[in-house]
């Protein structure tokens, strides 16, 4: 008979027919006579109860069924007397796919803490909370794609290896095949690299954006959606040296086009998981934050409060709230000041708009009162910033004035700065922390426990 998943299962009302299950045993209690094993499959957050009698098959048979062990039945699917599912498997015959011994077995049935499981990452899909995360974190994939595609965007991929810093922060990861205990040197001392494999110096992409801008000016609207790379050394709650970004990337849009688009598709993203991952937000909720879903509802029902970064430091600065961090116009904010605006003071989300050209990157469009540029953030509760972007600078001489200014090296931009010489336009974009979302979404706390092998400091085991 064919595999039925336990979400099929559980919804089934064949009462009486043959089912095949396969799964991992979460729990196993019972008495002399019946043994009750709770099974998962990871196709939902509910268990299947296999109801067992002992008798059957024997107690030398079913004592390796414990915790952790992988198990396949054949049985037949009866109305449940319990409360907890309406529907349970009478055993007709099992196979033990592979044991898991108590004594070594890390993942008993007692709760464990979410610092524990970071230490077994490998093993940690198998509890509730991370196959609801893991779950969630896929349905979102799904729906950021659909979100896209439904509106005529193009899924546009760019390159993992560069040779360009996109935002120009110097924090990349460099990649190379050069001889590490030998490294080719030029006669002036500085690496020779041209015996790599590019012959040039390259790193791991900081952002897609670059390359995305040539895809908007060409194909209309894209987005990007890939890893990204960060070597800068944030051992915080909301940072990792691996995260996935959604890049869209825009022609003819304006920073309040780029600002609806945000807006919009957050919405969407928050909505479509209420629809479809409510399951496994009600656990997460239950468990770690019971606030949770009334912070997605107020998400949906409000309107993202903007205004510009100035504003945003004079309400800071007339607060009287004592920061770690003071803050005055010019200072980069922290996410301590995000938050004040948002949960204490607007009590919303808020989008930041025009900050000081001194903190933000080369290619955003230059504001007349050459101070500022038309960047924006989107501000979450308890998040901090969850998106960046901006309109770019789509002239040729003030984008190569703004390079020459922060002494970039044009070399490794050529392209993209001559991309404003050939039927040039404004265009508008963003960037979309994806574990940013999933910690929204989730109700998590720390990046680390909202993607499935977390890359921070000191962290690349497994
Ligand atoms: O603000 P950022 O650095 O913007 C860019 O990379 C632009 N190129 C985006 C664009 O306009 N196309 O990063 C965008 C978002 C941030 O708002 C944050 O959500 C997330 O990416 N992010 C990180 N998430 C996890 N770990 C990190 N180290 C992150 N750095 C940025
Ligand atoms: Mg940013």
């Amino acid at each position: 008979i064919k595999r039925t998943k336990i979400a099929d299962a559980l919804k089934s009302t064949d009462f009486g027919s043959e089912i095949n299950i396969k799964g991992w045993v979460r729990t196993r209690r019972g008495n002399k006579n019946v043994s009750f094993v709770a099974l998962n499959d990871g196709s939902t957050i509910n268990n299947l109860q296999i109801v067992i009698e002992n008798a059957k098959f024997g107690d030398e048979f079913l004592k390796p069924i414990t915790t952790g062990a992988c198990i396949n039945v054949n049985g037949v699917l009866v109305q449940s007397q319990g409360r907890e599912q309406s529907v349970e498997v009478q055993a007709v015959e099992i196979e033990i796919y592979g044991t898991a011994d108590p004594a070594t077995y890390p993942l008993q049935k007692k709760g464990h803490s979410l610092e524990f499981l970071r230490e077994i990452a490998h093993l940690r899909p198998r509890t509730n909370t991370f196959g609801a995360v893991f779950r969630i974190r896929h349905h979102m994939s799904y729906a950021i794609h659909n979100y896209f595609h439904e509106r005529g965007f193009y899924y546009f991929h760019t390159p993992i290896i560069t040779a360009s810093d996109a935002e120009g922060a110097g924090a990349m990861f460099e990649v190379t095949t050069l001889d590490l205990t030998n490294v080719p040197k030029k006669e002036d001392g500085t690496v020779d690299y041209s015996q790599d494999f590019f012959g040039r110096q390259t790193n791991l992409t900081v952002s897609g954006q670059l390359e995305g801008e040539l895809g908007a000016m060409s194909l209309g609207a894209i987005y990007t959606f890939g890893p990204t790379f960060r070597a800068e050394n944030s051992n915080t709650p909301r940072h990792l040296a691996e995260f996935w970004m959604i890049e869209p990337e825009v022609a003819f849009n304006d920073i309040t086009d780029n600002m609806d688009l945000a807006e919009d598709f957050l919405k969407y993203l928050i909505r479509y998981a209420l629809e479809n991952c409510k399951e496994d937000i009600d656990f997460l909720a239950k468990m770690y934050d019971n606030e949770l879903l009334d912070r997605l509802q107020f998400v949906l029902n409000n309107k993202f409060v903007r205004l510009t970064y100035t504003e945003g430091i004079d309400i800071l600065e007339k607060s009287g709230h004592k920061f770690e961090y003071p803050v005055h116009w010019g200072t980069d904010l922290q996410a301590e000041h995000e938050r004040y605006l948002v949960e204490k003071h607007f009590k919303c989300p808020v989008i930041l708009t025009d900050y000081p050209k001194e903190i933000k990157s080369f290619y955003m469009k230059q504001n007349d009162d050459g101070k500022t540029v038309r960047a924006m953030d989107v501000l979450f509760p308890k998040i901090g910033e969850i998106i960046g972007g901006s309109e770019r600078e789509a002239d040729y001489d003030k984008l190569m004035k703004r390079v020459q200014e922060l002494g970039m090296s044009t070399e490794p931009i050529w392209w993209y700065l001559e991309s404003r010489k050939f039927g040039t336009a404004p265009h508008s974009g963003f960037g979309l922390g994806f574990e940013r979302l999933m910690l929204f979404v989730t109700g998590m706390t720390n990046i680390r426990d909202v993607i499935p092998f977390p890359r921070t400091p000191n962290n690349a085991d497994f």
